[in-house]
């Protein structure tokens, strides 16, 4: 029988006893949040960058990281696993817990999946941000797809210790490896990076919550970095995982082609980072495409302070107005707003101009607006809403002289 396959952002894949991909799934790849300004996790994403391009400054000025966000989310076992080290038997890698294409196919459950590429084209310092994929239940702080940022700084022995100080990043010969130290690495080397590491992580931590952030490190195991710590914050009273980081194992890093270099890497959810900053209750709000959620985050700098202010889950209802403008006097659409809140107040959830024209024989211009009607307590009903909306019209007439289209 002629092998069944399947066809995911335009690419064919031969389906095999580990295809568990879902429809719903591959709907959601099309979405990247992180590309989409003014949504919650592109302005985190944002933020982040602008923290290491301000932080790390090359010798004309420029930023010294350089940032990937657009990597397709299909990757190899062999990039998202095997590139890493992770283990043949790890749990992560059964069928139950990622989406795979087939046996040699998935969904990044990680943005480290990339780490190892980018070290073999040449870059020493830079950031992935992407959305990830790891199959779980829904619930308020859970959800299958979720976003990532990644970061790996690599440095040459000259970059770390002018030549005067006399201290090695690497052995002579290979050491012991121990709870505190690689093989390769010198006890030197490895202090002075997991303390660039961690304050730089520190005041990340402080860019994204403010300077009074509490935070500890705590002991942790990836099988690509050693040693490994997470740095937790706490937050309304309690100590939260934000990130996994660690100095990066040397075999990894010698295999991409730099073997001259040391390196540490993070990782970090966006997700957990975007509901503490800016009160999201619920990780399945950041799918939302309803304008009360979205136009909250629509600023130009992504460090404007914006707390979420919870929406009605009763059903909106839409309701058009179109009139002719009065050709004499000055109309403003913001008069108009400001008749709409009068008359509909709690029931109005958005108003905005979708459409206008000028009509080219009688020079008259043509406005329409879209009025969003919700109300936090309760459904309201088709002719409730169109008694406000009559009501809208004619104070519209009467206040501002205009001509209703009907
Ligand atoms: N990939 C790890 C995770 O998803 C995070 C991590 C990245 C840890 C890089 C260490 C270094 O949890």
């Amino acid at each position: 029988s002629p092998v069944a396959t399947l066809t995911v952002s335009g690419k064919q894949f031969e389906k095999d006893s580990y295809t568990n991909i879902t429809p719903t799934i591959i709907k959601q790849m099309s979405r990247k949040l992180h590309q989409q300004k003014c949504h919650p996790i592109y302005l985190i994403k944002e933020r982040i960058v602008s923290y290491f391009y301000k932080k790390y400054i090359g010798r004309t000025g420029n930023p010294v990281f350089s940032v990937y966000d657009n990597l397709d989310p299909i990757v190899t076992t062999h990039q998202n696993f095997d590139s890493l080290l992770v283990p043949h038997n790890h749990s992560s890698r059964l069928k139950s817990d990622s989406y795979y294409l087939n046996s040699n196919y998935m969904l990044r459950a990680h943005t480290t999946a990339h780490q190892s590429d980018l070290i073999a084209s040449g870059l020493d310092n830079f950031l992935i941000v992407g959305d990830v994929y790891r199959r779980d239940t829904v619930d308020s702080t859970h959800y299958p797809v979720f976003h990532q940022c990644d970061a790996v700084r690599l440095q040459t022995q000259h970059e770390l210790f002018p030549e005067e100080y006399g201290l090695n990043v690497f052995e002579k010969k290979p050491d012991r490896r121990t709870d505190d130290k690689q093989a390769e690495h010198t006890v030197d080397a490895v202090r002075i990076l997991s303390y660039q590491l961690k304050t730089t992580l520190q005041d990340l931590a402080k860019a994204l919550f403010g300077q009074d952030v509490e935070y500890r490190w705590v002991e942790a195991y990836f099988p690509f970095t050693h040693p490994s710590w997470e740095l937790e914050i706490k937050h309304n009273g309690e100590w939260l995982e934000l990130l996994g980081c660690g100095i990066m194992e040397h075999q990894i890093v010698a295999k991409a082609g730099a073997g001259d270099r040391i390196g540490w890497a993070f990782g970090l959810g966006l997700e957990r980072v975007a509901m503490r900053v800016y009160d999201i209750p619920d990780i399945r709000l950041f799918w939302s495409t309803d304008p009360s959620f979205t136009k909250q985050f629509t600023v130009d700098d992504p460090h404007t302070p914006i707390k979420y202010q919870p929406v009605s889950v009763y059903p909106i209802c839409v309701n058009d107005i179109s009139f002719w403008i009065p050709p004499e006097g000055e109309f403003n659409s913001n008069d108009f707003f400001d008749i709409v809140r009068s008359v509909g107040g709690d029931m109005i959830e958005e108003v905005s101009l979708v459409d206008q024209f000028l009509h080219p024989k009688k020079m008259m211009k043509s406005h329409c607006y879209r009025i969003t009607y919700r109300h936090m307590e309760r459904t309201l009903t088709k002719n409730e809403v169109n008694k406000v909306h009559n009501e809208i019209g004619c104070k519209a007439v009467e206040a501002l002289g205009v001509d209703l289209r009907v």
